[in-house]
């Protein structure tokens, strides 16, 4: 793809400084790598609500839908504590999930050897490690119905929750790690608790049944207790792990502080392909930080990846994404790092600084190539 749509929500907290540096390096890969960016920016979150008193906008939500793809910064923050949960910021966030059906979210934890170090279990455990947490995005006890807090007729109070999955989702989800694995190191563990849970039997079923399509994948089922305990166990014998909306959001944050840096950790959301397209969100992992931003303390990095992630998924640019992913690899090897990587005793460079690196790297690849 040449052309590309882009819608850019910035968001709260550090996104917009971690936007700012993305800009950068789009703006690097129009002038040199001949694509056309047709960039559209808006606010989402805590922003969008101080603006429009919602945290996604009718209009914004139109764009989204219309677009190639859309990177996003973070949403949240301490002010918006008491504001109605269905106009708080992660309210914006999940709305844009659920109208674009992003039902598959890739959150991938790599740990280069250069950061090892930094991860919080010792470095042999971590070093070289490429897992793909594949967490279901749009169902699940975050959408289930009935959800409510209520006052029964005896005058007790309750509170419930949902976790309701249909077979379809269970089944769009488990594919689409089949096919990752497939392309990776040919391993799927399914997550869930089928031990206390129906939807965790029911979801080892479908997975199981999936499963028999793709004879070359190994399939393991696992309790999400027990995969809590093996990620920090001993985290280089997953491959892929399929997940439900709940698991996926707390193993995915396990999984990413195994890495040594949230702030280095991309992630993709992606829809069902309709007509040759299909909606796709890329956002960094890590959240909003209020208590570094506007500090130009944040690492750019998690945002620049998932960038990379968008040139692979949404823009069939492999190549470029290829560019992109050395050059970060290469400033990190050269120690070029943000204080939440920074070694001990050295210097670590601001927000800016990092994505000027970037943009230096950028040009001394492709000169060399
Ligand atoms: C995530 C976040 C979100 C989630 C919040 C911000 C709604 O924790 O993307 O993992 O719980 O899904
Ligand atoms: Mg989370």
């Amino acid at each position: 793809m040449n052309k590309a749509s882009i819608l850019l929500l910035p968001g709260d907290g550090i996104g917009p400084e971690v936007i700012n540096e993305l800009v950068k390096v789009m703006d690097w890969f129009s002038s040199n790598r001949g694509i056309e960016f047709d960039i559209s920016k808006d606010d989402l979150g805590g922003a969008a609500y101080d603006r429009y008193g919602t945290p996604l906008s009718d209009d914004t939500l139109a764009v989204a839908k219309e677009v190639d793809a859309i990177v996003m910064g973070s949403v949240g923050g301490p002010q918006w504590d008491n504001v109605e949960r269905h106009l708080r910021p992660e309210a914006g966030l999940l709305t844009l999930r659920k109208e674009l059906d992003l039902f598959a979210n890739l959150r991938p934890a790599t740990c280069m050897p250069a950061l090892a170090a930094a991860s919080s279990l010792k470095q042999d455990l971590v070093s070289g490690l490429d897992i793909l947490i594949l967490r279901e995005l749009t169902a699940g006890v975050y959408f289930g119905e009935p959800r409510g807090i209520e006052t029964m007729p005896d005058g007790r109070r309750r509170a419930l929750d949902t976790q309701v999955y249909f077979e379809s989702e269970i089944e769009r989800l488990v594919r689409v790690g089949f096919e990752l694995a497939a392309k990776r190191n040919k391993k799927v563990h399914s997550v869930e608790k089928a031990n206390v849970m129906e939807t965790g039997v029911f979801w080892r079923q479908i997975a199981t049944r999936v499963g028999k399509e793709y004879p070359d994948i190994t399939l393991e089922h696992m309790y999400a207790d027990n995969c809590a305990m093996q990620l920090v166990r001993q985290p280089k014998q997953f491959d892929v792990i399929a997940t439900d909306n709940l698991f996926g959001d707390i193993l995915s944050d396990c999984a990413a502080m195994l890495t040594g840096s949230l702030g280095m950790l991309p992630s993709a959301s992606l829809g069902a392909e309709v007509n040759g397209k299909r909606s796709a969100l890329y956002e960094p992992v890590h959240g909003s930080a209020p208590d570094i931003a506007g500090q130009g303390k944040a690492n750019p990095l998690a945002t620049i990846l998932s960038f990379a992630m968008c040139l692979r998924f949404s823009l069939n640019r492999n190549q470029d994404a290829d560019l992109l992913e050395s050059a970060v690899d290469n400033i990190l090897a050269n120690n070029i790092r943000t204080i939440d990587i920074a070694a001990t005793g050295a210097d670590p460079v601001s927000t800016s600084a990092m994505g000027a690196a970037l943009i230096d790297e950028l040009n001394s690849l492709s000169q060399a190539s």
